[in-house]
């Protein structure tokens, strides 16, 4: 299965100043990519905080909520499902269902667990030209990997678009 992790990132590797802050800094271009891409995953798996800081599921996609707690709200079909499983055991159910892609998109924990657990097949990186100077970093506690880069773009005037395979 196709595990795409898509992350907007400052160029000193923060995703956010804070854990609440909502992923609304970046680009234009960068939005309308995340959207482009999502829809045509149709499934994005996030964490309970980072769907804390969007509030609502992401129209038109399954939207799976990662979370160890009882969540507080009823699961919709084909459009919200929180799950305690682990990355790996939420990747089997979707392949069991079918699904032959999803998105990872954040925040910190989610990126972490599902690059440790080797099941990310690619990803899109966007640069966004800001310096947060502390903040959310990207990942945490997770092996090095190597990466391999299969394109870069510029997206609009100011930030660019890397996309890698996971070797
Ligand atoms: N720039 C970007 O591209 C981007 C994208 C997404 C998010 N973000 C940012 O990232 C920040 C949030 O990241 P975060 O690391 O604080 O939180 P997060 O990864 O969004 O969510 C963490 C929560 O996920 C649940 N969780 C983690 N691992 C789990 C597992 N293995 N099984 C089940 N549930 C698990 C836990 O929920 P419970 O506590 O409920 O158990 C944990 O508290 C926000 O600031 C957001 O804006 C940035």
């Amino acid at each position: 299965m196709k595990i795409t992790l898509i992350v907007a990132m400052s160029v000193d590797g923060r995703i956010a100043t804070d854990r609440e802050q909502l992923a609304d800094w970046t680009s234009a271009e960068d939005k309308q990519f995340f959207v482009m891409k999502t829809k045509e995953a149709g499934v994005v798996i996030m964490g309970r905080r980072t769907f804390q800081t969007i509030g609502e599921p992401l129209p038109e996609r399954l939207n799976i909520i990662m979370t160890h707690q009882e969540p507080p709200f009823d699961d919709i079909a084909g459009v919200l499902e929180s799950t305690s499983q682990t990355p790996a055991a939420v990747v089997k159910s979707l392949e069991d269902r079918g699904y032959k892609q999803a998105c990872v998109v954040g925040g910190r924990e989610i990126y972490s667990a599902f690059l440790a657990a080797h099941l990310v097949t690619d990803m899109f990186v966007t640069v966004e030209p800001l310096m947060f100077g502390s903040g959310v970093p990207f990942i945490e506690g997770v092996p090095g990997q190597r990466l391999q880069l299969i394109s870069t773009e510029r997206l609009g005037l100011q930030s660019v678009l890397l996309h890698y395979v996971v070797l």
